[in-house]
């Protein structure tokens, strides 16, 4: 399993394969604190311990979906600016899905990845600090590729939309490329690009739909854009707010 070798500079030139582990994330962030080559990436069939968003699990079915991690060093980045790597990540992924579906793939945010609406890929990026500095990042990435049945209708796979099986060895050789591709746009100074691209696909843009506060309270609005530090930013109908990833959920 995962015999062959992407067609990039760094990301995924080392490949460690488990059968199974507790979090791929996990073990990154263990090559990160070892300072091991950039791109190095991690890959399994079968998470027990899968990590999500806001301390939640991410659950997927052993050997039918992309579950891996990888580490990158975006030392070109101060703390605050974080939220540059999780755009520059998230349009990667739309990049390579696009050219497998060809339509209807949202990013929503921060950067979950969306066919219509249901949710095809979580994305977990975890980042070490020095100071105001960025030091190195986990790229934590979960696909739902060949899985035809899931607990929740919310979610979705490649397969389930296009019908077909897939290679997840030639999926990911494919998909190195797209995220390098823009982590390499973002280093050489592409942000204010990839922000432009990253609304243009956002999920639920400039639409009117309901939300709910952290306090339970839903309410009508509409997302009109991502602050500096990437809160969201919503238009209500008593003013603009701006909402970190806990604060605010999407309603159907
Ligand atoms: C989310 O949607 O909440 C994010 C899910 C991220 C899941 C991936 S799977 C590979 C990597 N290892 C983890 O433990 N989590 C990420």
């Amino acid at each position: 399993m995962y015999k062959s070798y992407p067609k990039t500079q760094f990301i995924g030139q080392k490949i460690i394969y488990l059968p199974t582990c507790h979090s791929t994330n996990d073990l990154a962030a263990e090559s990160l604190r070892a300072e091991a080559p950039e791109g190095t990436l991690y890959v399994t069939d079968e998470q027990t311990a899968g990590r999500g968003q806001r301390g939640n699990t991410w659950k997927a079915n052993a050997g039918e979906n992309l579950t891996f991690s990888f580490i990158v060093y975006p030392i070109f980045l101060k703390a605050t600016e974080q939220f540059r790597l999780s755009i520059a990540i998230s349009l990667g992924i739309h990049d390579f899905l696009t050219e497998l579906l060809y339509d209807h793939v949202f990013l929503k945010w921060p950067n979950d990845v969306y066919y219509k609406d249901q949710k095809l890929v979580g994305v977990l990026i975890e980042n070490a600090l020095m100071g105001s500095m960025l030091t190195g990042s986990v790229v934590g990435i979960g696909i739902n590729v060949n899985q035809l049945l899931f607990p929740i209708d919310t979610a979705t796979s490649i397969r389930q939309i296009t019908g077909k099986e897939y290679s997840l060895e030639a999926l990911l050789m494919q998909l190195c490329k797209c995220l390098e591709k823009r982590y390499l746009q973002l280093k050489n100074g592409g942000y204010s690009l990839q922000k432009m691209d990253y609304l243009k696909r956002l999920y639920r843009f400039e639409e009117w739909h309901r939300f709910q506060d952290a306090s339970g309270k839903i309410f009508n609005g509409q997302i009109t854009g991502v602050a500096e530090f990437g809160q969201l930013e919503i238009e209500t109908e008593t003013g603009i707010r701006y909402f970190d990833i806990k604060e605010i959920s999407f309603v159907r």
